[in-house]
């Protein structure tokens, strides 16, 4: 264990700026002191504080395990300060995804999104970390079979000696609290049944096969079913490690050269097509979205976190973005009609209830 690091991705919308569209600097500038004190006193080995579109993302190491309340704890504490420059600026939907009034030991279930993992650090260590806006836990369900189980998107599946035992899949029911694991290839139609149902069912961890390393780890919080309302949407994050016996960092991002179509967009009630952007991108507001994607790129040395590198500032994924405009006129074009708009049982969690509420005396039986 004590060699072991872990990486934790713990993340938060505490306030937009302008509306839902960004986040404000000086809350990654206020976040920035607090784990710089943090750092300091040696509760962390590094941090990187990121951002994608409204929500505020603490990249962390340190050697604390997963589940750690003291790294939980100042996760949450960081927001918490964050909430108060939100407050003060008067930003949007201030404290947002806070949706506990005190810290009880571990973030998940009170808001926040948490992607983590313990592991030893190889010699050396490219991990990847992605990033969404303005879509639910659930859209890396696609990337990530794509990563570690298509041969299509991942040539060391076929071609690499250490890839090509395949990789095991652990994948939560979120709305039954459940779990079960498969493996690729062996298992890959099973694994197909639930995971194509996103908003239900989320890849949470993948291990390799052949030596049981954890190769991905995702956030897989739904805030509507820990409020019971709509109070915005889950911008999930999600780590890869890459390389070696994990698909190379071209064969991680190639899944987004492919802009699947995921739920969140305008009040987390449409679907859209996930636009992998550079953080200079990473601002949306047609529609509020179309839903982005960014990718940060690290080398670890030592739980030193080099970099990072802006993965999709990559003329490469231009038509990637093209094809999201398009299809993004397409849907858009469908205003308030299905398929854009959300079925009526994803309609639950949203405001759309308390209107037809109001029409409910208005129906005569047939
Ligand atoms: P308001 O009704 O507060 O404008 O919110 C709409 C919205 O952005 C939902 O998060
Ligand atoms: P966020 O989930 O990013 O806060 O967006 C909420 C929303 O309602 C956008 O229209
Ligand atoms: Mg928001
Ligand atoms: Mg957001």
């Amino acid at each position: 264990m004590a060699d072991e690091i872990t990486l934790s991705v713990i993340k938060a919308d505490i306030g937009g700026y302008v509306g839902h569209s960004a986040i404000h600097p000086a809350l990654i500038e206020r976040a920035q002191e607090q784990l710089d004190i943090a750092q300091r006193r040696g509760t962390i080995m590094d941090f990187h504080v990121a951002y994608c579109g409204d929500d505020l993302q603490l990249i962390m190491t340190h050697q604390a395990g997963v589940d750690s309340s003291a790294i939980h704890g100042l996760a949450w504490q960081v927001f918490e300060s964050c909430t108060e420059v939100a407050r003060d600026l008067k930003l949007y939907g201030a404290g947002q995804d806070l949706l506990a009034d005190a810290f009880s030991g571990n973030v998940r279930g009170m808001g926040p999104g948490v992607a983590e993992m313990a592991f030893r650090e190889r010699t050396s260590e490219p991990v990847l970390i992605f990033m969404a806006d303005k879509t639910a836990a659930g859209a890396w369900n696609m990337p990530l079979y794509r990563m570690f189980a298509d041969p299509f998107n991942t040539a060391g599946l076929v071609i690499s000696p250490t890839l090509h035992e395949g990789f095991r899949f652990e994948v939560h029911d979120v709305k039954g609290h459940k779990r079960i694991t498969f493996d690729a290839p062996e298992e890959i139609y099973d694994l197909l049944v639930f995971i194509g149902a996103t908003g239900r069912y989320a890849i949470k961890n993948v291990y390799s096969k052949s030596t049981g390393e954890i190769g991905a780890a995702s956030s897989t919080e739904r805030l509507s079913l820990i409020a019971g309302k709509y109070v915005g949407k889950d911008d999930p994050v999600c780590i890869v490690r890459s390389q070696g016996i994990f698909p190379a960092v071209g064969e991680v991002l190639e899944p987004f050269t492919m802009p699947h179509i995921v739920e969140g967009w305008m009040r987390g009630s449409h679907y859209g097509p996930l636009m992998p952007v550079s953080l200079r991108d990473a601002h949306p507001s047609r529609f509020d979205g179309p839903p982005r994607v960014v990718c940060l790129g690290f080398q670890l040395a030592d739980g030193r976190l080099i970099g990072p590198r802006d993965m999709f500032d990559d003329p490469g994924f231009d038509e990637a973005r093209h094809l999201c405009n398009v299809v993004s006129d397409h849907l858009r074009r469908h205003g308030p009609f299905e398929p854009h708009r959300l079925p009526a049982d994803e309609m639950e969690y949203t405001t759309l209830p308390e209107v037809m509420r109001k029409l409910e005396g208005r129906w005569e039986t047939l």
